[in-house]
């Protein structure tokens, strides 16, 4: 549970857009959080109360003079405990209000009396968004320290298409996830590799292997969310991007070779998570190879791919390295030994059986200091604590 122990304050101002704060209540308490629910006027005739209580089973505010708090201060009681506001939909004249000062309502009045980070997701017309007064007071709030997410562009409720439509409550929710992790990678840039790779044999068949992606992205946007500028590098996988992640699709070795080498130059950290093949086929056939008789198999003949980590690990001055081993067995043995001949920093070492394509694992990090095993976890909650993991050691690496 991403959240757990996290409270929210989800502010809802008068837009059409109110109808996906409900799916984005659903997510952040699915993910752990308690969500205080707190709606304008405005914000009633889009969506009621009862649905914003029910999901997210709390009573819902939307007067200042609500007699149900004890010492009848809703605008700082509300905010007190919340480790962030979000306003979505943020209308056209709340980030007026917001930008001025301005507090009339119950939910204009916590924001000002607030003591925690402020996040808004404006929603209107693109007309509205566009204009001068609209944008001086969106960068009013961003001078101020406020976060604007946002606006998404495209299609409007209005039936006019342009800049203004309110962030999806995914994306809304992996903002606001992301804003809540500490910043322990903050201005660094992280190039990682993922999944597996794709080696042709002829135009319809090809060699690959059972990795799926699932650890290299979960670290990518583990790193995001730490602060830090990621590109991923991925093989064949269907897995979305994770938000804030910059992503180049390759398919073969030599391709994410290609890519992670014209990339590498001003990275601070290269994380290689991609199960690359460590063979391609010597000749591609140009047409697909036929089965001609029962005697006649085709003879294969393979040659080597190239060491993506080795090679940036080799570099004059290489970012901080961290590998990946997927071994089948004995991973203690292989993977110290494997981190010595990659001379790397940090080496994690994992069985590939028990990770490729599932949820979670379990993993040794390999580093100067020797082994340490860390308890099998969700992969993205182990994403984390790897990155927890890689900041500590970035701090204290001294290049040999
Ligand atoms: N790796 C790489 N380029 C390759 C092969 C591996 O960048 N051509 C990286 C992987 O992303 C991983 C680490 O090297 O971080 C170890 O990969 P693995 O396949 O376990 O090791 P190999 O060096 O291929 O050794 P072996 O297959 O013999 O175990």
């Amino acid at each position: 549970m991403e959240l757990a122990g996290k409270t929210v304050v989800l502010g809802l101002t008068g837009g059409i857009a109110c109808y996906k704060s409900a799916e984005l209540t659903r997510l952040l308490i699915k993910a752990g959080a308690t969500v205080q629910v707190v709606m304008t006027d405005a914000a009633t005739q889009f969506i009621t109360p009862l649905t914003m209580q029910a999901l997210s089973g709390r009573p819902v505010f939307t007067s200042q003079w609500d007699s149900r708090i004890d010492n009848n201060m809703a605008h700082i009681d509300l905010s007190r405990e919340a480790d962030a506001i979000l306003i979505a939909p943020a209308s056209t004249d709340f980030l007026a209000k917001l930008a001025n000062g301005l507090c009339d309502d119950l939910l204009s009045t916590l924001c000002i009396a607030r003591d925690c980070p402020l996040l808004v997701a404006p929603a209107m017309n693109r007309q509205m968004w566009g204009n001068p007064a609209t944008q001086r007071n969106a960068a009013q709030l961003r001078a101020d320290g406020i976060v604007v997410l946002g606006p998404d562009s495209g299609d409007q409720a209005c039936g006019e298409v342009g800049d203004g439509r309110m962030l999806e409550p995914e994306d809304l929710f992996e903002a606001l996830a992301g804003f809540l992790q500490p910043k322990l990678l903050a201005g660094r840039r992280v190039l990682l590799t993922a999944g597996p790779t794709f080696e042709p044999i002829d135009p319809v068949r090809g060699l690959t292997n059972l990795s799926s992606g699932k650890m290299g992205f979960a670290l990518a946007r583990a790193a995001a969310q730490a602060g830090a500028q990621v590109h991923l590098v991925a093989g064949p996988t269907a897995l979305p991007t994770p938000y804030g992640v910059v992503r180049s699709d390759v398919q073969t070795a030599q391709q994410m070779y290609d890519r992670v080498m014209a990339d590498v130059a001003n990275h601070d950290l290269f994380i290689a998570v991609a199960a690359v093949a460590d063979w391609r086929v010597a000749q591609v056939a140009q047409d697909k190879i036929k089965k001609s008789g029962d005697d006649d198999v085709p003879q294969l003949t393979f040659v080597q791919n190239p060491d993506i980590l080795a090679a940036v690990a080799a570099l004059p001055s290489p970012p901080f390295c961290v590998g990946f081993a997927a071994e089948s067995g004995d991973l203690e043995a292989h993977g110290a030994a494997k981190r010595r001949r990659k001379n790397i920093p940090l080496l994690i070492g994992n069985l590939g059986p028990a990770t490729f394509g599932r949820d979670d694992n379990e993993v040794i990090l390999f580093d100067d200091a020797g082994q340490q095993r860390l308890p099998r976890a969700d992969k993205q909650a182990l994403a984390r604590l790897l990155i927890a993991e890689i900041a500590a050691r970035m701090k204290t690496h001294r290049p040999s």
